[in-house]
């Protein structure tokens, strides 16, 4: 080492700098060789005060304290909240597969997508799915630069200085590493670890927590990186997004490459070519589940060659390359004590069995959905009968409840030989409970079936309607405004000083100018007071601009999910394009309508709703006060700087003979071009294969630019 350290007192800004860099260097240094298995090479107490000059040092001058600093690995005082990242890639999911039926259909549709023959065998990779939350690691020249949750797959939570505490994962890559790596995987909490935590919280008076998984993301979304440190939480490595350089042109070489960098990887990964290999290990894991330190719920199946992924690329949500093959759902026994009837946002009456408390997989359960009038009944949605000999579901029933991951617990069957002698059958509601209008079951117009939903007709004057409404607005893949939850809807929606109430969405955003001009103040309401009504108020402005999508999806159109409004977005670009749109479109006929239907996954029933929404006038008004004081941003068109297809709608037709059709439609999209199902005035381009017919027609009859698929081949570039 060279001159003697400087005071700390007597430092100038730039020793300062320079001896916290040094210090982030040794203790780190001291770090490896002391959790790798060599000899630490300083003492305890050497050590220590290394990391107490460090501290000295930072709270001197905060104002230098590093994003790898030795205080943030072991806990620092709070120095990040949430911001949001936006991932280089998407983070997705996976689809879901239940049966060994499920499993085949999916390896078939892999090969038949890639038109490969069954004797021309793909490998897939096989492993444990980890029951924790994903997470995306983001190394720049070596050095970790972030770590984000999954979010919305899109936009996640930046929480860098608490994953900066979980010792399993490398700070620094080995040289040699791309220069821009992002390592993804599950951060997870051990069975030992997690029963450990409950003893002491027992021990120490406290509320015991509730699983593994739960725990682990609370701990993880601690302001306090402390928390997070002290709860040993721990990773897997299975994914990547943004790579400057593949190490590796297969899935498992990739994940191989993870471990000699040093993270943790899944020893029970496999390597398999056949069906039957696939199911046994998946029986092998199913055996081995128990006896595992960590909560699994199911065995990931991935396409294992990198150039078949890039070929199967992705739907909306999840790749044509993986799927999880999910354990089957965990059950119990409890009784039903009473039925409760709660009134969605559109209207649905929706019947809700609350349970004698029974623990089921691990979690207490307390409610189960019985869905609609016909489940209670024993009746399927296409009228088949669910249960043996037709039981219905009655109060004080003995019944098995099922629960599956995170879906809503349901009953499965009802126990006859314990239902009590005095039972009767239930009577579903004919009001609304909340506000006394007609229930009715609607018919389908489309295929004039009778509706298994039961729903409210009182619309607006529905307060359950109309505050659901708002809490769907302000939630968290909507406007999520923060500090305006549940609690805070109901309280303004309820007030009757029209300083306060708040009963349409537009309303939020007239709040802090209608508190301005009046004498009773939100401040001095119980629950609010000062500094939380300043951090309302901020967070409210704060989303006076939006994502196009997010202001779509946040109108609670029926049928409009976060996919559909993406697809709206996408489609129409701005807000005001869209509404025009959806107005003309009001006779279901004409241009406006076939543009919509020719929206690829978007269907009759979901084009209907959209229309119909838009042909409510007090839609259309309620809109309009929120437009006075809202702006949605132009959709970002999708990145594709050069592609010559970029934002173009193609339709494909005939058969195909380069290309299946599925992966024609999957790279025209990834080069940012729509692909329609019927051709309209807003088709750029058809392309016909051998046998093309009526498609070819139109687009002729239209004047839409035709070609076969070599010209395509070479628009695209090959
Ligand atoms: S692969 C593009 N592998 O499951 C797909 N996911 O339902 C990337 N998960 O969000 C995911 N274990 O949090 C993959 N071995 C595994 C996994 C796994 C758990 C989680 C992950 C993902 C979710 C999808």
């Amino acid at each position: 080492m060279s001159a003697a350290p400087a005071t700390v007192e007597n430092m100038s800004i730039e020793d300062a700098a320079a001896e916290l860099e040094r210090l982030a260097r040794e203790i780190a240094r001291n770090d490896e060789l002391y959790h790798g298995n060599d000899r630490p090479v300083i003492s305890d107490a050497d050590y220590d005060a290394l990391k107490r000059r460090n501290d000295a040092i930072e709270a001197r001058f905060p104002e230098l304290i590093r994003e790898d600093s030795p205080s943030r690995r072991v806990g620092a005082a709070p120095s990040v909240t949430f911001a949001p990242v936006v991932h280089a890639r998407p983070m997705l999911s996976l689809d879901n597969t239940f049966s060994q039926e499920d499993v085949q259909d999916f390896i078939a549709s892999v090969y038949r997508f890639l038109g490969r023959l069954p004797d021309q065998s793909i490998a897939f990779t096989a492993e444990p799915k980890i029951d924790g939350l994903s997470m995306s690691i983001r190394y720049e020249n070596g050095k970790m630069v972030s770590a984000a949750t999954r979010g919305d797959g899109t936009t996640g939570e930046n929480v860098t200085a608490n994953i900066r505490t979980i010792k399993e994962i490398p700070n620094a890559l080995p040289k040699g590493a791309p220069a821009v790596v992002e390592v993804r995987g599950e951060v997870y909490m051990a069975k030992s670890d997690f029963q450990a935590l409950n003893k002491q919280m027992e021990a120490e008076g406290k509320q015991t927590y509730v699983n593994p998984r739960n725990t682990a993301s609370g701990s993880l979304r601690q302001l306090d990186p402390k928390v997070t440190a002290s709860r040993k939480l721990k990773f897997f490595a299975y994914a990547w997004g943004e790579m400057s350089d593949m190490p590796s042109d297969t899935q498992f070489g990739m994940v191989e490459t993870f471990r000699t960098w040093g993270f943790p990887v899944n020893p029970l990964m496999r390597r398999l070519n056949s069906v039957a290999d696939i199911l046994a290990h998946y029986d092998d894991i199913g055996l081995k589940r128990p006896d595992l330190d960590y909560d699994i719920d199911g065995v990931v199946y991935k396409v294992d060659s990198l150039e078949l992924q890039a070929r199967l690329g992705f739907r909306s949500r999840s790749p044509r390359w993986a799927t999880a093959h999910k354990f089957p759902a965990e059950q119990a026994f409890t009784t039903v004590e009473k039925i409760e009837i709660q009134v969605g946002r559109t209207g649905a009456l929706t019947p809700v069995a609350r349970l004698t408390p029974i623990t089921v997989g691990g979690v207490v359960v307390t409610n189960a959905t019985l869905h609609n009038e016909d489940y209670i009944k024993g009746i399927g949605n296409s009228g088949e009968r669910i249960r043996e000999d037709d039981h219905d579901i009655r109060i004080g029933d003995t019944v098995i409840v099922q629960r599956a991951g995170d879906v809503i617990p349901q009953v499965l069957d009802v126990v006859m030989e314990k239902r009590p002698t005095d039972s009767v059958s239930y009577e579903f509601p004919k009001t609304c409970p909340v506000c006394g209008s007609h229930a009715v079951r609607e018919v389908n117009e489309k295929t004039g079936k009778v509706d298994a939903v039961t729903r409210c007709t009182g619309g607006f004057i529905c307060r359950a309607q109309a505050t659901e409404h708002l809490k769907h607005f302000v939630s968290r893949n909507a406007y999520d405004i923060e500090g305006l939850g549940s609690k805070q809807v109901d309280f303004f929606f309820e007030s009757e000083d029209p300083s306060l109430q708040i009963r349409t969405a537009p309303d939020i955003f007239t709040l802090e100018k209608r508190q301005a001009g009046s004498l009773t103040k939100l401040e001095n309401i119980e629950g609010f007071g000062k500094v939380s009504v300043g951090k309302l108020y901020a967070a409210i402005n704060e989303r006076r601009s939006i994502a196009l999508h997010r202001f779509i999806y946040a109108l609670g159109i029926r049928h409009v999910g976060e996919t559909t409004a993406k697809l709206l977005a996408r489609s129409y670009g701005a807000y005001e394009a869209f509404e025009t749109a959806m107005r003309e479109a009001a006779q279901l006929s004409g241009d406006a309508w076939n543009d919509l239907n020719a929206i690829e996954g978007i269907g009759e029933i979901v084009a209907r709703a959209i229309v119909e929404f838009y042909k409510e006038s007090r839609n259309v008004e309620v809109i309009s006060r929120l437009l006075a004081e809202v702006t949605p941003e132009a959709a970002e068109q999708p990145v594709t700087s050069g592609s010559p297809v970029a934002g173009k709608t193609v339709v494909f037709t005939g058969s195909l003979e380069k290309f299946t059709r599925d992966e024609a439609k999957a790279r025209a999209e990834s080069l940012g071009a729509k692909v329609a199902g019927s051709v309209s005035k807003k088709t750029d381009i058809l392309v016909a294969g051998p046998g093309a017919g009526s498609k070819l027609d139109k687009a002729r009859e239209l004047g839409v630019q035709t070609m076969d698929e070599d010209e395509w081949l070479a628009l695209i570039g090959g």
